[in-house]
């Protein structure tokens, strides 16, 4: 079969691209390796910046999230036990961002996908790129029944994620890859409960940092700061919410509110980019160019971004018979990408406890809060970089 572009991977790079095109009347099919009910469950990312509402909304995906999502116009620092606000809104002109979950995105996207006639193929195995590099590049896979499937396209695009195939198919000598890892992971819950807070809070204590977000009114999403390789069976709900209370301890006596913890998981933390985001007639958009530590919710974000801007130089190919833009996609894209990757490293190293920090490291830590939470210029800095730089 034949397409104008093929998308591997319905995660929100691959499915946010696709509904953009297909609004712009260019055809794209989507391959991915795993079922619809697979990927409209997991549980990641949670935080929607403004620019990703207004994208959401645009493309006609945005009203569940409106009606269900909770729009947050500030967020908490929470040090040397006590809080202070970062008011997003009165410090970037009335932006704020959406708490929606992201596997809500993706179902809102399969679904408004499918309805206009999307073809996304689920369950495709052994996925591969082939003639990147000539003007009709194929991507092949094999389906659930053992069959074997071509595509033929103008483009591909390599939205599948960290794990994907896309990016190891580049020849390694033609791409720089830049990364950095932490040296502690987040360990994630979600619980029965009320919420702790209007807003997000991120804390950081001598003991190691915690994220206070939430889902829903009746659900809630905590992190800690662990060990990369610590054992989730090891941390009991008793042991789990005496760790969040000693951590969040404040001068006046604040606890989180406990409910039944019914997901427990760890999460790895590294900043990666690779250059260019380009090879041939693949691009590559979403994490399998960049992946940012959570610390600041920009993963999600970023792979909308990275789409939109995709999107845009396709349709100027198409349309206009223009390859302007396409040509500048990996360079328009990765400034955005260093941006988001420079304030997650900085929100991460101000927030966390690294190993073998010692009292002068914690006070200066605290410093920083000060001044980043005192500062307008600071506070403006912080804030405008949370709710989302502009596209370009
Ligand atoms: P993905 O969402 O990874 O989608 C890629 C898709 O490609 C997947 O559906 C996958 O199945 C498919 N695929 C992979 N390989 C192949 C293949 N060979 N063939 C076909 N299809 C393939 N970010 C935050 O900002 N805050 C968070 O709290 C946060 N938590 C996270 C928790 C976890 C456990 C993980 C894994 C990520 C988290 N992130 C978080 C990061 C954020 O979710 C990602 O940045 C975002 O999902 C990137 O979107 P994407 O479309 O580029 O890639
Ligand atoms: C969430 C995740 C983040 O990385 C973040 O900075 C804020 C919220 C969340 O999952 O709710």
């Amino acid at each position: 079969m034949r397409t104008q572009v093929a998308i591997i991977g319905a995660g929100p790079a691959g499915l946010l691209l696709s509904h953009i095109l297909h609004l712009n009347g260019i055809e794209s099919v989507i391959v991915e390796k795993q079922s619809r009910s697979s990927i409209e469950e997991i549980i990641k990312a949670g935080v929607l910046e403004q620019g990703t509402v207004d994208l959401l909304n645009e493309i006609g995906a945005g009203s569940r999230m409106m009606s269900e999502g909770l729009r947050h116009e500030g967020i908490v620092l929470r040090y040397d036990g006590r809080d202070a606000r970062i008011d997003l809104a009165a410090l970037t002109g009335g932006k704020a961002v959406k708490i929606y979950a992201q596997h809500d995105v993706i179902k809102d996207l399969v679904k408004v996908r499918l309805e206009t006639g999307g073809d996304i193929r689920f369950d495709a195995f052994d996925v591969s790129v082939h003639d990147i590099d000539s003007k009709a590049p194929k991507v092949r896979y094999r389906s659930a029944d053992g069959s074997i499937h071509e595509i033929d396209c103008d483009f591909v695009a390599g939205c599948d994620g960290t794990q994907g195939i896309s990016r190891p198919s580049i020849p390694k000598d033609t791409l720089n890859v830049y990364e950095r890892l932490y040296p502690f992971g987040w360990f994630g819950i979600l619980c029965e409960a009320p919420p702790s807070s209007d807003e997000l809070i991120y804390s950081m204590s001598k003991r190691g940092f915690v994220l206070v977000s939430t889902r829903s009114p009746q659900v809630q999403r905590m992190y800690f700061q662990c060990s990369p390789t610590e054992k989730v069976d090891e941390w009991s709900d008793d042991r789990i919410w005496a760790e969040f209370r000693a951590r969040l301890a404040t001068r006046d006596g604040w606890e989180p509110k406990e409910g039944k913890i019914f997901s427990k998981a760890v999460i790895g933390m590294r900043s990666l980019v690779v250059e260019p985001m380009r090879h041939g007639r693949m691009f590559l958009a979403g994490d399998s160019a960049h992946v940012v530590p959570p610390t600041g919710a920009k993963g999600l974000n970023l792979a909308a971004s990275d789409a939109q801007l995709l999107a845009r130089g396709l349709v100027a190919h198409y349309k206009k018979r223009d390859d302007e833009l396409l040509d500048r996609y990996s360079e328009t894209a990765l400034r955005r990408v260093w941006k988001a990757t420079r304030f997650s490293w900085w929100m991460t190293s101000m927030m966390h406890t690294f190993p073998g920090s010692d009292a002068f490291q914690h006070r200066l830590q605290v410093a920083e809060l000060d001044y980043v939470t005192s500062s307008q210029a600071a506070s403006t800095a912080l804030a405008e970089n949370y709710v989302g730089l502009p596209l370009e």
